[in-house]
């Protein structure tokens, strides 16, 4: 039976544990070898119950009595070191929201090992030997880890990068992502240090940690040395250690014997890693987060589909930009991750190399600016390069923002500095590497400093800046000075459209009370969209010229903008009492005249009452 139809119906059900002669109320399975598995309960135990990853983390120790296998664990413990629970493998996890977050991380390590001669990386989908499940597959022919680097690799906190350049930098990134795509993940590695070839092998196991009780996260390891083209068990312990080690390791990979462990080694070439992650996660109904099935050359995210936000005119175009498809679709994501092109490396995504796209090579109207932020003041000038332009596709696309990326590698795809529907900074999109900051640790946005904040506000500046003297070039009304500004006020709507027509020479029509260029003449090739609903009216209004720029490198910038806003609370709070006294004032005038007029009607009455009388004698 497929495993996801066995998990289908059993979710969440704890009915194993009794089948598998745990105490009764024990709640977890025990491990007791004395109890034969039948083939089916047995790959059942080898899963966990609950297959997703966000509530994988919350499981319930038992309590009571403890049964055999949990008291014989508690006792082998070392309690004079601290340790570290299996849940905080979870917890710890838990940093990538995003599963290609996780992804990226792996990719990462083999992109690190270009300096160590690496040339690929291969990610792909393979089966599990042992139940037929699907397995993610991370492959690279980098320097590979003899047995001290698979160590540090497995341990937390721990990196052996200390170039300037790399992008591994925390010791967590392959922990946290292993965790987040699977439960169980294993890794084979070949290096060659001089003389010495060495085979190595770890199983990070949540499945076997959980389900043998461990409090402390215990991670096998086998190690192998080539000795004239034999394969010798490399042990620095027991041979009863190297054993237990090797039993556990068959009993929770997908591999089943040391012969087909050893043979993970035969494509890794002369040096190089391969992990396998297995268990993967799954979706609230029961489908792997992962999806293998729709498209064969790519690894697609089942749950990541965007919902609205665009017109129904521009969805389908908007659906096959890459600001879009980075978020599903793993081919998309990895086109854009790293910000330079390699020369000798490749990233093969199910056995198809993915194109490096850089985002300066989708923009038209192209325009650099340099940026030198303030990071700190004995700090050596930082200079940034910003490429800023719209979009190729503009102006049918709304897509905007900044790819930023951190020594080569992507951090935050398409930030948008300026406010999402806003006609101003529409299509303008940038692209820049800002090794000024640091990432945070699931490297998929900066740390929240200052600097960063700065930083927004530049941006903002640029973007403003940038579409204030070139939107007339992909079809919007545009004017620049006061002046103008002012003779447009006193002008009626026509005049205005005729103004800014002889200044950027864009023909204009009207339409349901709605200013429409034909931006046909102004796409220098000619690419786009006449009739284009472009700029509402009320877009056009006064507040477009209102920007105030700022010089946000003034570090007294905040306290300025807070005594600015403490004034205007004030001024606020002076005209709300004027308000309030001059409705008063209003009102009594009000009930005065209306006196006055009771008083005049009165007079007139008594002006004719009297006239009346008159007449009579
Ligand atoms: N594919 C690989 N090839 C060679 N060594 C690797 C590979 N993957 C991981 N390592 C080793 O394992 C160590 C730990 O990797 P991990 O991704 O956890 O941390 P890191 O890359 O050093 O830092 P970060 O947490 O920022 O990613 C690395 O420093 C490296 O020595
Ligand atoms: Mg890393």
């Amino acid at each position: 039976m497929p495993k996801s139809d066995f998990h289908e119906d059993d979710d969440d059900d704890d009915d194993d544990v009794v089948f598998l002669g745990s105490p009764a109320g024990g709640g977890v399975n025990s491990e007791d070898p004395s109890v034969p598995k039948p083939v089916e309960a047995q790959q059942r135990y080898r899963t966990l119950e609950c297959r997703n990853f966000w509530r994988a983390g919350t499981y319930e120790v038992p309590s009571g009595p403890l049964h055999r296998a949990r008291r014989a664990a508690l006792e082998s413990y070392d309690f004079d070191r601290a340790r570290v629970h299996p849940k905080f493998l979870h917890s710890n996890a838990t940093s990538h929201k995003w599963a290609f977050g996780a992804v990226a991380e792996l990719l990462d390590n083999a992109v690190d090992e270009i300096h160590n001669g690496a040339t690929f990386v291969k990610v792909d989908k393979i089966n599990n030997l042992k139940d037929n499940s699907p397995v993610l597959l991370f492959q690279d022919d980098g320097g590979g880890m003899d047995p001290e680097g698979i160590r540090r690799c497995m341990s937390l906190g721990f990196s052996s990068k200390r170039l300037k350049t790399t992008i591994g930098q925390y010791g967590n990134g392959f922990k946290t992502s292993t965790m987040r795509l699977g439960a169980d993940a294993i890794v084979f590695s070949r290096a060659s240090r001089g003389s010495c070839v060495t085979l190595s092998i770890g199983l990070l196991s949540y499945t076997f940690l959980r389900r043998t009780l461990k409090d402390d996260i215990f991670v096998p390891m086998l190690d192998f040395q080539i000795i004239n083209g034999q394969i010798i068990p490399l042990s620095s312990n027991s041979q009863d250690e190297w054993d237990s080690s090797l039993k556990t390791i068959i009993e929770w990979s997908p591999f089943s014997s040391k012969e087909e462990l050893l043979l993970q080694f035969e494509d890794i070439g002369l040096h190089g890693t391969k992990v396998l992650i297995y268990n993967l996660w799954m979706n609230d109904d029961g489908l792997l987060e992962l999806d293998f099935e729709d498209d064969e050359e790519d690894i697609l995210l089942r749950d990541q589909a965007y919902s609205g936000g665009f017109s129904r005119s521009n969805k389908e175009i908007v659906h096959c930009h890459i600001s879009y498809t980075l978020k599903y679709s793993l081919r998309a994501y990895a086109s854009i991750l790293y910000l330079r092109k390699f020369s000798s490396f490749q990233i093969i995504l199910r056995g198809k190399p993915v194109e490096q796209v850089n985002l300066a090579d989708e923009m038209k109207f192209m325009k650099t600016i340099t940026y030198k932020p303030q990071v700190c003041k004995d700090a050596e000038d930082v200079s940034v390069r910003v490429t800023i332009g719209f979009a190729k596709e503009a102006p049918v696309l709304g897509i905007f923002g900044f790819n930023v990326y951190h020594k080569n590698r992507l951090i935050m795809p398409f930030w948008k500095v300026v406010q999402e529907g806003s006609s101003r900074g529409r299509c303008v999109i940038g692209v820049f590497e800002a090794n000024f900051m640091e990432p945070a640790h699931d490297k998929q946005d900066f740390e929240r400093t200052p600097l960063f904040i700065r930083l927004e506000a530049k941006l903002r500046q640029i973007v403003l800046d940038y579409w204030k003297h070139n939107c007339h070039l992909i079809g919007y009304q545009s004017y620049s000075t006061k002046t103008e500004k002012r003779k447009l006020k006193d002008s009626d709507k026509h005049s205005y459209e005729h103004s800014s027509k002889t200044q950027h020479k864009m023909p204009s029509v009207h339409v349901d009370g709605v200013t429409r260029l034909d931006v046909s003449a102004a796409e220098p090739s000619g690419q786009a969209c006449a009739q284009y609903s472009i700029v509402e009216q009320s877009e056009l209004g006064e507040d477009s010229e209102d920007i105030e720029i700022m010089d946000i490198s003034d570090p007294t910038l905040i306290e300025k903008i807070s005594e600015e806003s403490i004034q205007l609370f004030m001024r606020r709070a002076e005209l709300q009492l004027k308000t309030a006294q001059l409705k008063q004032t209003v009102e009594e005038l009000e009930h005065e005249l209306e006196e006055a007029k009771n008083r005049y009607s009165q007079l007139v009455a008594d002006l004719e009452t009297r006239r009346t009388q008159q007449v009579k004698k």
